[in-house]
């Protein structure tokens, strides 16, 4: 049977910290690199990608396919003038979209890792609602882009630990216990202290035993966050990426990567700020060439 394609999501917390310019960045290299490659639009509260690209209305987009206009996800993806570069446009301000329904999400999670492509990348919306974290566990690569400010460091963080208990409530689905314990840890002022996945897991260990606890513990750290700090403007802010990486380790027992940075570059906000193409960016730009280290780190590691 063929492999489907490789599921890279890129989020991470608030929004204007440039998810969508960094997705269209990578998935412009991965096509550049030769591989097939869809861009998906899944800010379903506010899809802009299609102006990354150049495309001011779409002929086709997600909403199209969950009103059942078209069949397969493969119907409404749309040519760009980059070779092997599809793109899936999102539905706009579409309120049925924005907050889809469990099947709809499920469907489209589910099919896209039917598209005809080596890669898939999704452009997630801001926030840590259930629908963004849900797309973002079920790829294989799991980007989070944050700013190199502290109040985005603490989002991006944020954005991580929820989900993490994200993954925790769905394998919890089925246990009563682990429910109750979900839900006290994520309420910081619960009488249990429990205030860290760390203290979490002494708790299944204590009332479930060591099994149990080491089980949940494997669980958690298949998720494996990616990091990149954008807009850099200098040295210091380049350590952003380690901030995650240590409090993730102490607090929430996984191991992100630091995958590094990219500098802010002012032609480039120049052409989002135009709603020019991306697709114009002049290849000699710094932040180009940053995104083009990270996709090849990307390619070239699992
Ligand atoms: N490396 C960068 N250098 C300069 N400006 C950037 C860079 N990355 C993003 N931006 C700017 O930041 C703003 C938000 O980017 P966007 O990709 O839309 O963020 P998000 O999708 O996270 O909301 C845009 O105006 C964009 O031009
Ligand atoms: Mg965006």
């Amino acid at each position: 049977m063929e492999k489907g394609p490789q599921i890279w999501a890129v989020g991470g917390g608030k929004g204007g910290v440039g998810k969508s310019t960094v997705s269209t960045l990578l998935a412009f290299w991965l096509a550049r690199m030769g591989r097939k490659t869809v861009l998906m639009d899944a800010d379903f509260g506010g899809a802009n990608l299609h102006t990354l690209m150049g495309i001011k209305s779409p002929s086709r987009t997600l909403n199209d396919y969950v009103a059942k206009r078209f069949d397969s996800l493969e119907d409404i993806c749309i040519n760009t003038e980059v070779e092997n570069l599809r793109l899936i446009c999102g539905a706009g301000d579409v309120l049925s979209m924005a907050n889809p329904h469990v099947s709809q999400k499920t469907k489209i999670i589910q099919n896209m890792t039917k598209l005809s492509a080596d890669h898939v990348v999704l452009d997630l919306g801001a926030g840590t609602s259930f629908n963004v974290l849900d797309f973002f566990l079920a790829a294989d690569r799991q980007i989070v882009i944050l700013a190199p400010q502290p109040i985005s460091i603490q989002n991006a963080y944020a954005f991580v630990r929820n989900a993490v208990y994200r993954r925790l409530s769905r394998l919890a689905s089925q246990q009563p216990y682990l429910q109750a314990l979900i839900k006290a840890s994520m309420d910081t002022e619960n009488e249990l202290r429990l205030k860290t996945i760390r203290d979490f897991l002494q708790a299944v260990e204590d009332f479930r035993g060591r099994d149990a606890a080491s089980e949940l513990r494997e669980e958690i750290q298949m998720i494996r966050p990616e990091v990149i700090t954008n807009m850099v403007t200098g040295p210091k802010d380049r350590n952003a990426g380690k901030v995650i990486q240590m409090v993730a380790e102490k607090y929430l027992m996984i191991h992100p990567v630091d995958l590094g940075s990219i500098v802010y570059d002012r032609h480039l906000n120049g052409l989002i700020t135009e709603m020019k193409s991306l697709t114009g960016l002049n290849q000699s730009s710094d932040a180009f060439a940053n995104v083009y280290q990270i996709a090849m780190r990307l390619v070239s590691e699992r």
